[in-house]
């Protein structure tokens, strides 16, 4: 409260009502403790308006985890370096169960509080708008797999051996502390230690291995391109894991569990071939790294394009979706969404590289997919741009019906122009976030021209568009 001011109020009569309104400020000021300028709870994602937290850019990750599959519990470190968009008396991250040990920001102790999935450290000075800031989290725990609204379930997931960690839409925050919408992305550096006979597995490129005298493993994996963090990834347990490379320079690793190792052999050695004719497609390879997992069944229920290194359930790793999951690197992981309600622009592309990959390899022109995709009995109640609700994410208007938009702008533009939409994309948005209204004027300005009529049907519209 500012006393100076209140009492030079106070001499003048005829500021006394000012006074008063002053003073009941102050008081209510003081009583909530809502004083300085915390950090916004939410970002307000039209499906999750509490996922990911105000006033702050995380710039790099590094998170130190140690995991007893034997037992379930995580231990880890987070070591978060951002940037304040204002002046921050507190901020937020994102954690979801888990137990907090320390907190401190710039190396000075933090005050902790924790409601829902809403983690709250408050500074003991507040950071300044534009400066960078160093908060450091300690948690442990045994990490809890959530249940998404389409029944479907991400984030830690305990397998016999060890775990897979996948977090579309929100599920990272079950295995680490951060801003966790997709708007903001950032570097990682992610070190795991586990077991003696276990591996374990993460995005980018693996800089270190060692072993403790006690015989556990520690690797250090590097994916400095910028992530979100619905696409950190771990898995741990007994793979087998092997290297190559890729599009002359690019170091591939995979990993597949033993069980199904042999049978996902043949189709891992295909990943440099398929980034080789994806790059001629959609432009350079955005990352230093890739690869993939292939999981034992069981554990996960659908394949993830994970940052450098998507993971597959064996009975999901076929050369469709391989195809697809890679074709996420451009689509999806270098340009990400602004918001979920953007999902279809990862789907879309995603499942249009699969109709691509037809017409090049399988003698299916993408014209035919398409008209087997508009003849199916799919749900039509909703248009790809706009999701009624968290449930229908990953329904069928965003991945057929997102890639017949795509097929419809073809045919309105023609081969040429559709090409180099298809690499201007993912150049113009490189490691970046784009809206769908930045997807339509894009488009727009390449073609010279309006397609208002393009996008009120197959983008927008509710309901089956009359003619194919
Ligand atoms: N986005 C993933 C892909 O297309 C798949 C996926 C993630 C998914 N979460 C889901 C599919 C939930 C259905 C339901 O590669
Ligand atoms: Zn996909």
């Amino acid at each position: 409260m500012n006393h100076s001011r209140t009492r030079a109020a106070a001499t003048a009569l005829a500021t006394a009502l000012t006074t008063l309104a002053l003073l009941a400020g102050g008081c209510t000021t003081a009583l909530s403790g809502v004083r300085g300028t915390p950090g916004a709870a939410g970002l307000r994602d039209p499906y999750f308006p509490k996922l990911g937290n105000g006033g702050y850019d995380v710039r790099h990750y590094a998170l130190t985890l140690a995991y007893d599959p034997r037992t379930g519990k995580l231990d880890g470190t987070a070591e978060i370096t951002a940037r304040a968009g204002q002046d921050l008396s507190a901020f937020n991250l994102d954690l979801a169960g888990l137990t907090v040990g320390r907190a401190s920001v710039d190396g000075e102790p933090a005050a902790v509080n924790r409601a829902g999935n809403e983690l709250t450290l408050r500074p003991r000075e507040e950071i300044r708008e534009g400066a960078e800031f160093r908060t450091t989290v300690t948690y442990e725990g045994v990490p809890e797999a959530v249940t998404d609204a389409d029944g479907t379930r991400e984030g830690w997931l305990r397998t016999d051996d060890g775990a897979v960690a996948v977090g579309q839409p929100v599920g990272s925050m079950t295995w680490f502390p951060g801003n966790h919408h997709p708007s903001d992305k950032a570097g990682y550096e992610i070190t795991l230690t586990v077991p003696a006979g276990l591996e374990a597995v993460s995005n980018g490129v693996r800089t270190a291995r060692r072993t403790a005298p006690d015989g556990r493993v520690t690797t250090v994996w590097k994916a400095p391109e910028p992530m979100a963090s619905y696409l950190a990834t771990v898995a741990i347990g007994r793979y087998r894991t092997d290297t190559a490379t890729a599009l002359g320079s690019v170091p591939v690793l995979t990993a597949a569990d033993p069980a199904v190792a042999a049978n996902s052999a043949a189709l891992l050695d295909e990943i440099p071939k398929i980034l080789d004719r994806q790059t001629r497609r959609f432009g350079p390879y955005p990352f230093t790294a890739a690869g993939a997992v292939v999981t034992e069944d069981g554990t996960l229920g659908y394949a993830l394009e994970t940052q450098t290194r998507p993971v597959f359930p064996a009975s999901s790793f076929d050369r469709t979706i391989l195809v697809h999951e890679l074709a996420h690197q451009w689509f999806g992981n270098s340009v990400t969404p602004a918001t979920w309600r953007d999902l279809w622009l990862n789907e879309g592309f995603a499942t249009y590289a699969e109709w691509l990959y037809a017409e090049e390899f399988g003698h299916v022109p993408a014209r035919t997919s398409f008209a087997r995709a508009f003849a199916k009995d799919i749900n039509w109640t909703f248009p790809p741009a706009d999701p009624p609700a968290a449930e229908n994410l990953f329904d069928p208007p965003v991945y057929q019906r997102g890639a017949m938009v795509l097929h419809k702008l073809r045919e309105t533009v023609g081969d040429e122009v559709f090409g180099e939409i298809l690499r201007g994309w993912p150049a113009k948005y490189r490691h970046a976030n784009a809206s769908t209204a930045d997807f339509t004027s894009y488009v727009e300005a390449v073609a010279g021209r309006d397609l208002d009529g393009l996008w009120d049907v197959w983008l927008y519209g509710d309901g089956k568009p009359d003619r194919p």
